[in-house]
């Protein structure tokens, strides 16, 4: 049986910092941000908007161009990590929502839960809900998983630079008509770290950037070491003397904290699965530097990051190899086009390679790409830390569905705001009521708390026709 993704939908709220702008502010050369980071807007949510109707904005867009029914949806999971509450589920502020459209009671049949792990709940909800499917469990029903997420550091932070907002919901059936997952091929990797997290109470998180972006490397490594052997044992994937897993892999939909991570994500993966393959040969030769190896090959992260004469070194022989022919056609032909809403938009946790897989495609298609029967490698990482690599192939109908992608059109107009105003939103000192934007046809938040202790955290949404 082929389940997967038979379509998607978007959120992104409408309001905008230009990296411009942020980066005369803060002090920072505009072009670390467009070519170090890349990025060139982020998205922000308005004060009458938080990641519940986000996620329901997107959900309300999945029904309405797929025409479904609350009748047709048997499960709901809604990954995050921008929960609203310790203890009651983000998809029941999304039922509420839908239900106001769809009338009282319209859901009451399904079932779901939030999921959190950083940024790769995502992955496992929609893995699970896949095997809900492959069981035979769903009564003919589909389930739709939806990721929603609001990046939010400090200001004057590292990570400022890295925020972002939206939402993607995805409509997993039997037969899709987008991407059919592979089976018996998803891979995990688990471990307890502290590269990123955010205590009970706190609004932005706790972050060792550069600690967790080799950690995220590293796990997305690992799990891809296990992906290969499952695809290999199963036939899935057939090597010839020579050959990669890579090269079996037609397309690459990876974690997007920012643009540029995905490229640096792709150069190491490929350096691993290619430094004892023959062509290396060439590439060490086109580079002109062997590779380097740290002092200590079995070290921790901690030992490795602090080996500075091979960070130094290692991390020139990266940039090498990113200029060299043999990637950059890789990165071309199976890469690019995933990041093109990365800059736009910015991080997006859960969502972001989700947002990436919707990129991807448009860009691919755009490009004039055949991408029937092409197979999407992912490479998912959750802080914390755990990572899942799986994959799925591209399905004969999804021309139908990927000829009316349009990001831009999607997003609509945008507004964008100063740097006053975004500090003004960021700091929480503006009224939910005193938002910049009243909103169209989606989700807005009207009220938090009601006037009697008992209604503390009680969070009203209304419709805006
Ligand atoms: N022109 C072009 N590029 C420039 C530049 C300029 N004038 N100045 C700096 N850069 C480049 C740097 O060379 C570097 O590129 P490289 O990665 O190819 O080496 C890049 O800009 C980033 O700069 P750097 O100083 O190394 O990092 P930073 O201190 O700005 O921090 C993060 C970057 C991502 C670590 C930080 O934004 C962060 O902590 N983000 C949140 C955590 C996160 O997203 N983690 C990801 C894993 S889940």
């Amino acid at each position: 049986m082929q389940v997967g993704i038979d379509d998607l939908a978007i959120y992104v709220p409408k309001l905008y910092i230009d990296y411009k702008d942020f980066a005369q502010a803060r002090g920072i050369n505009p072009q670390k941000l467009e070519y170090g980071i890349g990025i060139k807007k982020m998205a922000l949510v308005d004060t009458n908007q938080d990641s519940a109707c986000m996620a329901a904005n997107a959900c309300l867009k999945l029904m309405q161009k797929n025409d479904l029914q609350p009748q047709n949806i048997g499960r709901m999971y809604v990954a995050t990590e921008s929960a609203l509450d310790e203890s009651k589920a983000m998809n029941s502020f999304v039922i509420g929502m839908l239900e106001e459209v769809y009338g009282e009671g319209s859901f009451e049949h399904a079932g779901g839960i939030e999921c959190k792990f950083a940024c790769v709940s995502g992955s496992y909800a929609l893995y699970d809900n896949t095997n809900w499917i492959r069981a035979e469990e769903n009564n003919n029903k589909a389930a739709v998983v939806i990721v929603s997420d609001i990046a939010k550091y400090d200001i004057g932070s590292a990570g400022e630079y890295t925020q972002g907002a939206g939402a993607v919901a995805m409509l997993i059936t039997e037969n899709p008509r987008l991407l059919a997952f592979d089976s018996k091929i998803a891979s995990t990797i688990i471990k307890n770290e502290y590269d990123f997290y955010r205590p009970f109470g706190k609004e932005t998180p706790l972050v060792n950037g550069n600690y967790s972006n080799l950690l995220y490397l590293i796990q997305v490594k690992k799990a891809f070491d296990s992906y290969k052997e499952k695809a290999i044992r199963t036939g899935l994937i057939r090597l010839r003397n020579g050959e990669s897993i890579t090269d079996h892999i037609d397309l690459f939909s990876v974690h997007l904290p920012y643009r540029k991570m995905g490229e640096k994500a792709l150069a190491y993966l490929l350096r691993h699965e290619w430094r004892h393959l023959p062509r290396w040969q060439h590439i060490i030769k086109e580079i002109g530097m062997i590779e380097p190896v740290p002092k200590d090959p079995r070290g921790t992260i901690e030992s490795i990051l602090a080996d500075k004469e091979f960070m130094e070194s290692d991390e020139k022989f990266r940039r090498a190899f990113m200029q060299t022919s043999s990637y950059n056609e890789v990165f071309e032909q199976k890469m690019a086009s995933s990041l093109e809403a990365s800059s736009l938009i910015g991080n997006l946790y859960t969502a972001s390679m989700y947002m990436g897989l919707r990129s991807l495609l448009e860009f691919e298609y755009k490009k004039g790409v055949e991408l029937e029967s092409k197979r999407i490698g992912f490479g998912s990482y959750g802080s914390g830390s755990s990572a899942m690599v799986f994959s799925g192939v591209i399905q004969p109908e999804y021309r139908g569905l990927v000829k009316n992608m349009n990001l831009e059109e999607e997003i609509g107009m945008r507004t964008k705001l100063s740097i006053e105003e975004y500090e003004e939103v960021h700091k929480n000192e503006r009224n939910l009521n005193d938002c910049h934007l009243r909103g169209h046809k989606e989700f807005v938040l009207v009220k938090i708390g009601g006037s009697t202790a008992d209604k503390a955290g009680f969070r009203e949404y209304n419709y805006l026709n």
